[in-house]
């Protein structure tokens, strides 16, 4: 975090390689979201200089009428980084709401991005139809919607371009916002001065992980195996899971590839597991249960140090304030970077 960068912006930045990625805290995370984000987030600390943090004001995007939950899903969010491995010596963990520099970025940002480039946004659009504010694909719908939710990409940007980072880890749905971002970076750069590096997406690899049922994995569906379900509920729900419906009866036999439940053997299961899974499958050799225990005992065991420090943690005499505390010291360290961001934004555009 070199001292004054703004100086000569385009070397600091892009020496520091900074990685910085958020979520929006919709409540306990499960294993889509632990393959998907949370290990590449965890080999990174390693590796660059990151920063997390829970998108609170993002979940009012889409959650404004009922924001009670909002601080405590952020709260069991941070828990579930904690045991997922997320170390707060390594990476700066931190709250959306409590940089302040986050909004006035926004509003600036806000100032010099046209509106047609949020109306065709297309992760916006699919967010807005899920929630049936519109029906198609048609962009005049888009007016419709709340000028926060249309808004969305620009305090996303605000997110990124804030930390000047260079990296932001996400998923393929993102992209959109990555590429408006850049697009503000630029269009900041030529019109007042060259603050803003343009950051590159790093994208998750993420292993296609359904829920239980066979559809895509989510707490809103009531298919997801949590981060911090028991060894018990997740034999329990893996158990059930879905499998190739060609295998109504044990005799008949199946494919894998057409099986939701084998996407799991695929990530945990060794080289002669798969080979063993595969044959006894399509030759009808075993049965769906037996195969899914092979899976199992690599997930429950893949969980197992997560649950070790879940309850290392909230065994804790003093865990609210030890997760505040993390909080604090980790808002502290993004203020300090964002307060230097905003002293060049202002400068650059003759508001100092
Ligand atoms: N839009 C992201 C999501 O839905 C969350 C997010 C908010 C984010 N701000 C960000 C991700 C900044 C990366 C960088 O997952
Ligand atoms: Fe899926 Fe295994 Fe059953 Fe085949 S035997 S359908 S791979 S669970």
């Amino acid at each position: 975090m070199g001292g004054n960068d703004k100086a000569a912006p385009g070397a600091a930045v892009q020496g520091a390689g900074r990685v910085v990625s958020g979520v929006r805290p919709t409540g306990q995370l499960h294993i889509g979201h632990l393959l998907g984000a949370l290990r590449g987030w965890i080999a990174l600390q390693d590796k660059a200089e990151c920063l997390f943090f829970i998108a609170d004001w993002h979940a009012l995007t889409t959650g404004y009428e009922n924001t009670g939950k909002i601080a405590e899903n952020g709260r069991d969010m941070l828990i579930d980084w904690l045991a997922a491995g997320l170390d707060p010596e390594k990476a700066v963990l931190f709250r959306q709401s409590s940089v302040k520099e986050h909004a006035e970025l926004h509003l600036l940002l806000s100032m010099i991005v046209p509106t047609p480039w949020l109306i065709r946004n297309p992760t916006i659009k699919e967010q807005a139809r899920e929630l049936g504010l519109i029906q198609g694909d048609d962009e005049a719908e888009m007016s419709q919607i709340n000028y926060g939710l249309l808004g969305y990409p620009i305090l996303q940007s605000a997110d990124v371009l804030i930390y000047r980072a260079a990296r932001v880890p996400v998923g393929i749905d993102q992209v959109p916002h990555l590429e408006l971002m850049r697009e503000v970076a630029r269009r900041f750069n030529r019109l007042y001065a060259e603050v803003f590096p343009e950051p590159q997406a790093l994208l998750t690899e993420s292993p296609k992980i359904p829920g239980t049922d066979g559809r895509k994995m989510s707490k809103s569906y009531g298919n997801a195996v949590f981060l911090s379900d028991s060894a018990a509920e997740v034999d329990a729900k893996l158990s059930r899971m879905m499998t190739d419906p060609r295998r109504a009866r044990r005799t008949d036999p199946g494919d894998p590839a057409d099986c939701p439940a084998f996407n799991l053997h695929r990530v945990y299961c060794t080289p002669d597991e798969i080979e063993y899974v595969t044959q006894g499958c399509t030759t009808a050799g075993i049965g769906c249960l037996d195969c899914k225990k092979i899976m199992i005992k690599h997930v429950n065991a893949d969980l197992e140090p997560i649950r070790e420090r879940r309850a290392a943690l909230v065994a804790r005499p003093d865990t609210a304030e030890y997760l505040n505390e993390i909080l604090e010291t980790g808002n502290e360290r993004a203020r300090t970077v964002a307060r230097e961001t905003m002293a060049g934004v202002r400068a650059a555009m003759a508001l100092d």
